[in-house]
């Protein structure tokens, strides 16, 4: 294949970037000229690989390390000729697969043979390209890649759940702590409230938390030193697991936040934990704004009342016109009841939008959870809870072994206590 044809084939169709993030790094070992040209043509054409470095010999000395062949961080992939010679290179495949699992080893060889593709299946390579190569060969062999490292990114990433009021009132805290509790504690999910207020935060009341030196908006004034240990010095821990950042106590002196250092602040977190709830005082200043273009999901939680529902219509508005995107918000009706003078789909009439989730109306039981400082046990059985329960698993969070042994045991009644 000629080069001006491979570019031609290249650019023919323009492709947007699949990977949605950072280009692929790409090493090569003993590729053939035609084939290293078909990559360097490939990165050109679109920004999903970027070329690295090309070893012209393959390394299987025990005391090569492919971090010294290749740099730090390792590779994303790894393109093995295994043409010139077919041991070495799998040799090299499997000592840069034991060492580096994370990167993706792809054979390139003209040869098809059945069990020459075993051979470098086994060596760790995950493709098999067969020369010449062509660029849906490479591009699908890519977006297997890359797919699966977004995958891994967005496994090992918390979503972060923000919650604000329609009014002051609605809500917020109590279902904020009750929430966070059960996913800490019946789901196992590493979770952490953030108490956005800046002043009058009710978090850390709510969770019973006396002992902690200092606050959110003093860990961003840090967001640029801060590291794992530093973090700890800003945790406060509930018995249920859950992690709480609180807001300061009182009114503290006025603060300057810098741009995008609440955002900052939040990727730091979000490596961290598998969920982020966020407690948001009412109102659409700057950094509830910010907060807002950050987080995966605003709960706008009201109540069945014309002037919370006004509110909750003024805020999509306001929202709307910043670009935010609509599949952001989610409306939580509190304190629900089946009768009642506003009915839910007058609610949904009025708001444009359904209601995404109800937490019914069971006064008693929340500020005796809330005055007992123990969100979770002391609702254990209400219908709150039971409420919050699917809520959890609807934004994603499985129960973990222990509380689904828990809850058989609670199913099998008189059986149950036996063990059963
Ligand atoms: N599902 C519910 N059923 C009955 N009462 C509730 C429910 N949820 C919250 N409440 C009550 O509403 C009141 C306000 O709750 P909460 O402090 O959580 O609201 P908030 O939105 O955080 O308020 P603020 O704007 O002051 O931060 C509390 O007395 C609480 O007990
Ligand atoms: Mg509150």
């Amino acid at each position: 294949m000629n080069p001006m044809s491979i570019r031609d084939a290249l650019n023919n169709s323009p492709r947007e970037n699949f990977s949605g993030s950072e280009p692929l790094s790409v090493v090569g070992v003993c590729l053939d000229e035609e084939t290293w040209t078909v990559l360097k043509l490939f990165a050109e054409s679109a920004p999903l690989i970027k070329l690295r470095s090309h070893l012209s010999e393959y390394r299987i000395q025990e005391t090569d390390s492919p971090s010294d062949w290749f740099g730090a961080p390792a590779p994303d992939v790894c393109m093995i000729d295994f043409d010139r010679d077919r041991r070495k290179a799998a040799q090299a495949a499997e000592i840069i697969h034991s060492s580096s699992p994370e990167t993706a080893l792809f054979a390139v060889s003209s040869d098809p043979q059945p069990n020459f593709i075993i051979d470098a299946m086994r060596a760790g390579c995950s493709e098999y390209l067969l020369k010449p190569v062509g660029r849906e060969q490479l591009l699908n062999a890519v977006a297997r890649v890359g797919g699966r490292r977004r995958e891994r990114v967005q496994s090992n990433k918390a979503q972060v759940l923000a919650f604000m009021g329609a009014k002051g009132g609605c809500g917020v805290t109590s279902l904020v702590t009750q929430l966070g509790a059960l996913l800490a504690n019946s789901y196992s999910k590493r979770t952490l409230i953030v108490d956005l207020h800046a002043d009058f935060g009710d978090a850390a009341l709510y969770l019973g938390l006396t002992k902690y030196r200092y606050h959110f908006f003093e860990l961003v004034e840090n967001t640029e030193r801060l590291d794992a240990e530093l973090l700890q010095s800003f945790l406060a821990r509930h018995s249920s697991g859950l992690d709480l950042i609180p807001a300061p106590e009182g009114n503290d002196t006025p603060r300057r936040i810098l741009p995008g250092s609440v955002a900052q602040t939040f990727e730091f977190l979000r490596m961290r934990y598998d969920y982020i709830l966020v407690d948001m005082a009412p109102g659409l200043g700057e950094e509830n704004l910010e907060m807002i273009r950050h987080c995966d999901q605003l709960h706008v939680i009201t109540v069945a009342e014309v002037s919370a529902l006004r509110n909750v219509v003024r805020h999509f508005d306001y929202l709307t016109r910043k670009e935010i995107p609509r599949e952001r918000f989610r409306v939580v009706l509190n304190r629900h009841q089946k009768r009642s003078l506003i009915s839910d789909s007058e609610i949904e009439k009025t708001l444009g939008q359904k209601i995404f989730w109800k937490v019914p109306n069971q006064y008693a039981h929340v500020v005796k959870a809330i005055n007992g400082g123990d969100p979770i046990a002391l609702l254990s059985s209400s219908e709150v809870t039971k409420n919050l329960r699917e809520l959890a698993s609807t934004i994603g969070a499985r129960p973990s072994l222990a509380a689904e042994k828990e809850k058989k045991r609670e199913s099998s009644g008189f059986l149950g206590l036996l063990g059963r």
